[in-house]
């Protein structure tokens, strides 16, 4: 979902005015609140629930980068949308998610305050999108070179069968 909002995002910035640019506007708040509302039960749920644990093989600045990159992950996928929200509110937008729910305002109309939310949404979109390179890239190495079960095992039902094992 993500992936796909960084195309609808740049899309709806770059289309020119047209109705057409205002639906896709919807659509592009609609699921970013979505997500929004997804990451949240997300990280209750990671919090709470156990993770399968990293491989043996890896190294300790191996561990500690995907910590870390994971961590930086979270936080931008709850500021990127936060920071949405806040550029359509402090904008004045009325927002009625997908056309049929209307989306209360989290911050005074203030044009100093929505500029400054729309310079933390688009540098968040390339921070995140440089982290995704690394977290995409450290995929792909682990399973092509290292030949672990890291991208495997995200495949629904892996977790439970690891868990079984570890009992
Ligand atoms: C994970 C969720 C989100 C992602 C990944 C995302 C991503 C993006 C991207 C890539 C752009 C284009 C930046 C540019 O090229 O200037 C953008 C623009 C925008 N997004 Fe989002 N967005 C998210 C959530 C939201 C939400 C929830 C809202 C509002 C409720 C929102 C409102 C906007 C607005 C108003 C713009 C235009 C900003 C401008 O004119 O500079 N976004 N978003
Ligand atoms: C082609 C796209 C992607 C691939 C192949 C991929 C792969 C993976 C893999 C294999 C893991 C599991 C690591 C483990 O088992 O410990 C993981 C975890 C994770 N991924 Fe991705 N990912 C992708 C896209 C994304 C995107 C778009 C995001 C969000 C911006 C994201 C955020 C995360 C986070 C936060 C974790 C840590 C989960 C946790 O431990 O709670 N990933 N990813």
């Amino acid at each position: 979902m993500i992936l796909g909002m960084f195309v609808l995002g740049w899309i709806a910035v770059n289309y020119p005015m047209s109705p057409a640019k205002i639906k896709l506007f919807v659509w592009h708040k609609s699921i970013g609140i979505t997500i929004l509302i997804l990451v949240v039960v997300r990280i209750a749920w990671r919090l709470t629930d156990r993770t399968p644990a990293l491989p043996n093989h890896m190294r300790n600045w191996e561990r500690r980068l995907a910590h870390a990159s994971h961590t930086l992950m979270y936080l931008a996928m709850v500021i990127m949308p936060l920071s949405g929200w806040v550029i359509n509110s402090a904008a004045n937008f009325p927002l009625k998610l997908y056309g049929l729910i209307r989306w209360p305002n989290i911050a005074p109309a203030d044009k100093a305050l929505q500029t400054q939310a729309e310079l933390v949404h688009v540098t968040l979109f390339w921070i995140l999108a440089a982290l995704l390179v690394l977290h995409i890239g450290a995929a792909l190495w682990h399973h092509f070179v290292q030949r672990d079960e890291i991208l495997t095992r995200m495949l629904p039902g892996t977790t439970r069968r690891l868990r079984k094992q570890g009992d």
